[in-house]
């Protein structure tokens, strides 16, 4: 069962987000790198890896790319990308610390005119998906189904529950959710999408609580 969030935003308009953009300086300040763990860093790398070994035709779209720290990453490692975020001021520091990279405003819909015409290879969400809310996700992820070709990859990450329900928690910024990680597998499969793997890590000094990271491919 879902749990209920009087005050969940259901702002995917790609409108910019009123909490990223007041907190982006102090953001990039906090989290100087997006990964706060070695593994972190290894299953973005990973996925990386995986789409450049079974390439499909287009561009990587980092989803909520915050201050496009990982989108570079990605260039770094050889794949065209493009971050897409709905905040104004994560990607004002994204075009700034990565000037090469293309950014762009819009939200997890992918609805602007800007990336109408983009053939999108592969998508990330790293503790972005975390932010629609639940009874949006289904939409949000039909949309990427139908923007990638079949064998394309997402990989979604975000904070989770050890119990079968998704939950609203107290997100610093803005309203999110943890998934139970069957749950957004079942939400992907039912999209179109098959799991390939996942992990689930424990809670530690930089983290609250445990973590999913999931790849799944567009069947
Ligand atoms: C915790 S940050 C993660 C940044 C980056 N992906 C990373 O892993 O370091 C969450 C980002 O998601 C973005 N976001 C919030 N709501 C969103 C939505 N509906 N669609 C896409 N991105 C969203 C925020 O603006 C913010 O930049």
């Amino acid at each position: 069962m879902v749990a209920k969030s009087p005050a969940a935003s259901c702002d995917n308009s790609g409108v910019p987000q009123p909490g990223y953009d007041a907190m982006a300086d102090l953001y990039i300040e906090t989290f100087p790198s997006p990964y706060a763990t070695p593994l972190e860093r290894h299953l973005v790398a990973a996925f990386a890896d995986l789409v450049a070994q079974d390439p499909v035709p287009g561009v990587v779209v980092d989803i909520g790319c915050g201050p496009g720290q990982i989108t570079a990453d990605l260039a770094a490692r050889g794949l065209s990308v493009i971050g897409v975020d709905p905040s104004r001021e994560m990607l004002r520091i994204a075009r700034r610390d990565a000037p090469t990279v293309r950014f762009v405003q819009d939200d997890a819909h992918l609805g602007s005119t800007e990336l109408a015409d983009v053939d999108i290879a592969a998508i990330l969400a790293r503790f972005s998906l975390i932010h629609v809310p639940p009874s949006v996700v289904p939409d949000v992820l039909a949309g990427w189904a139908g923007r990638l070709a079949p064998g394309a990859l997402v990989a979604v990450a975000g904070q989770t529950i050890d119990s079968d329900e998704i939950t609203e928690f107290d997100h610093a910024v803005a309203p999110a959710w943890r998934w139970y990680p069957d749950r957004l597998s079942d939400a992907l499969s039912t999209a179109g999408f098959d799991e390939l793997w996942r992990t689930v890590s424990r809670p530690d000094t930089h983290h609250r609580f445990p973590a999913v990271h999931l790849v799944a491919r567009r069947r």
